[in-house]
């Protein structure tokens, strides 16, 4: 008996690269939430909140100031809370067996999403947490467009135009999660550029670059990944299959360094 392999065809093979993709996400974004919820919650727990600072933040608690702080926590739970919910709106088993779990969902993720948004502004604008100010005005930027993808995805879904509906979820999933690409943009820059004897510092071009890329980036792949899915050409779409295995390895990479350097050390 002879096996005979065959290459998947063009369109399979973009299909399958995104999936990878989204499985390596999926797990470097719930590793996220659970170090939220991991280091936020015993503090709160036991009452001891200074220990809310056993980590760098850029403001973080702050003895006295009950609004900032209630902001602060409010944030980083709406954060780890849209993050794991974005990755279920997704999963086309759920959309697919229980539409109207995914109803209920989606309503929770737009609700929590502008949520963290809004509580983000008043971090950033009114209590003064930032780096500095193109850092700020990137967040900035990521949070309105959030905003402004989330409110086009709930009416292209209440319009019943599903196509548009999807591609405006999916650019609110990443956008959401443009805090998670930061984080992983840091981890592989860092490692990229350790042979030179760079070291990152928060004023600089490069952590600036990434604060910009960790939202752009992630819309332009999006775009090419829907340019492909309709393209006749099948050089093309294997081209951006090849492109998103690389963004698959590049992201389990970066996930797993997350994970290790970054928030292990502090749990
Ligand atoms: C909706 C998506 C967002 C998620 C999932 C999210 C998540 C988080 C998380 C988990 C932290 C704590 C990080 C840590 O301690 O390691 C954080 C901090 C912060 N976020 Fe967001 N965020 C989002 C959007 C925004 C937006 C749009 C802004 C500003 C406009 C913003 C401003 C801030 C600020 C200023 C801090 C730092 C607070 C401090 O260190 O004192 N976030 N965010």
């Amino acid at each position: 008996m002879s096996v005979v392999l065959r290459r998947p065809s063009a369109p399979h093979a973009l299909a399958v690269a995104a999936r990878l993709w989204f499985i390596a996400a999926t797990v470097g974004q719930w590793a996220f939430v659970w170090f939220i919820v991991a280091f936020f919650t015993p503090p709160l727990v036991t009452g001891h909140l200074q220990a809310l600072n056993n980590k760098p933040h850029i403001t973080g608690y702050v003895p006295g100031d009950a609004l900032g702080n209630t902001q602060l926590l409010l944030h980083v739970y709406a954060g780890a809370l849209v993050t794991f919910v974005g990755v279920l709106q997704l999963l086309p088993v759920l959309r697919r067996r229980w539409p109207r779990l995914h109803r209920w969902s989606g309503r929770i993720f737009v609700t929590i999403a502008a949520l963290a948004t809004l509580n983000g502004f008043y971090l950033t604008w009114i209590r003064g947490s930032r780096l500095n100010l193109p850092s700020a005005l990137s967040i900035s930027i990521n949070g309105a467009l959030i905003l402004l993808f989330v409110a086009l995805a709930w009416r292209s879904a209440l319009r019943r135009d599903f196509g548009g509906h999807r591609r405006h979820a999916l650019r609110a999933y990443l956008l959401v999660n443009g805090v998670w690409f930061l984080r992983i943009g840091i981890m592989l820059a860092a490692v990229a550029l350790a042979p030179l004897g760079y070291s990152m510092a928060y004023d600089g071009a490069v952590f600036l670059g990434l604060s910009f890329l960790s939202w752009i980036a992630p819309l332009a792949f999006l775009q090419l990944y829907l340019v492909a899915e309709r393209s006749p050409h099948p050089r093309f779409q294997y081209g951006v299959s090849g492109l998103f295995a690389a963004l698959t390895l590049l992201t389990a990479g970066g996930g797993v360094a997350a994970f290790l350097f970054m928030w292990r050390p502090h749990l």
